[in-house]
């Protein structure tokens, strides 16, 4: 097996390629460096660095490597920037995408994976936890360009013969994670903590109400989902949650209990495009991949704040 990721210096990709070099597969990362860093890439994986909209630089690359599986992370990642500069996102996030999808059409590729988004493709849904069946109501440009990423992938696979799985993540926590994607609140309140630094909590309709809540889901949990994709789940679209919903203040106090000391909370109004609550309901998952997540939001944020304290030491 000879896997390309792209995106793979980066957060959540980063350990997807940890996860396929455990299977003994060979790993290529392509990866423009734009919020991804090099180190993340691990030791036993290739790095090439390329821009994903760059055409004939990912035809050659495929021409040259002749991978076997691809799994597509690279992405503009921001749902506020995407509201900010819709055209960037799409350049990126939808044109970006078929530029990889044509070079898998042209060359042997035998299986895409596509990365969505479970919390934004149903956009502000009717009820909880969302199921793969519910309507595809983006609210965002980057919800949109997510939702037509997943019709995009199903007409290459169905033209070209290209098996594919598209997963659709809830709010990914971890280590090595970036502060602006979509739970990077995980982020930001472990680097507050560990400075000392007050915390906002935003989405709060009334005084003391805790914020907005989110379904967390920890990334080697995830990663292991990228796993069981390589071989099952074809033809179809999961999310990857843990349909638990959970305040922003609840999870805060939880990470201060796994640093052992607290900071002082502001707590703010919904900031716009804000959802005010999502979680995803993962049996799909269950029967088609074989996957449920495993790791506890308490032992997930655990191993995240010691990750970033251990990076501040
Ligand atoms: N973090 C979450 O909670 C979450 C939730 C749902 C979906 N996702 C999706 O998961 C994927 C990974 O997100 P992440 O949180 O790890 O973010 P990330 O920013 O750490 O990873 C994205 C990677 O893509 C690279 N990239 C961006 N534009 C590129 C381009 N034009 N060419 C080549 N590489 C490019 C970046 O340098 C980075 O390494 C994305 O597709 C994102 O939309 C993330």
């Amino acid at each position: 097996m000879k896997i390309c990721i792209t995106g793979g210096a980066g957060f959540i990709g980063s350990h997807v390629a940890d996860a396929y070099l455990a299977l003994g597969a060979e790993v290529v990362v392509i990866d423009d460096l734009s919020t991804g860093l090099r180190r993340n890439v691990p030791r036993g994986a290739r790095f090439v660095e390329a821009d994903i909209r760059d055409r004939e630089r990912v035809a050659a690359i495929f021409r040259a490597e002749r991978f076997t599986h691809v799994n597509h992370h690279a992405a503009q990642i921001s749902v506020p920037a995407s509201v900010q500069d819709p055209r960037f996102d799409a350049d990126v996030n939808v044109l970006g995408l078929l530029v990889v999808l044509e070079a898998c059409a042209k060359s042997e590729v035998e299986k895409f994976i596509f990365i969505s988004s479970g919390g934004t493709v149903y956009g502000v849904p009717d009820r909880l936890p969302c199921v793969e069946d519910d309507p595809l109501a983006p609210a965002s440009p980057y919800g949109i360009a997510k939702t037509a990423g997943e019709f995009y992938t199903r007409f290459y696979g169905s033209a070209n013969g290209l098996r594919w799985t598209a997963l659709r993540y809830s709010n990914v926590y971890g280590p090595r994670q970036n502060p602006h994607g979509e739970a990077g609140v995980v982020a930001i309140f472990c680097s507050r903590i560990i400075a000392g630094a007050p915390v906002q909590v935003f989405g709060a309709c009334a005084p003391g109400d805790g914020g907005c809540e989110r379904d967390y889901v920890y990334v080697g949990d995830v990663a292991a989902a990228n796993v069981a994709a390589l071989a099952k789940g074809d033809g179809e679209a999961f999310n990857i949650g843990t349909s638990t919903l959970t305040r922003t203040r609840a999870l805060l106090e939880a990470l201060q209990a796994a640093a052992g000391r607290t900071v002082p909370v502001e707590e703010r109004g919904p900031r716009p495009g804000d959802v005010r609550a999502n979680s995803l309901d993962p049996s799909k998952a269950a029967r088609g991949l074989g996957w449920r997540p495993r790791t506890t939001l308490e032992a997930g944020l655990e191993l995240t704040f010691r990750h970033f304290a251990a990076a501040r030491g």
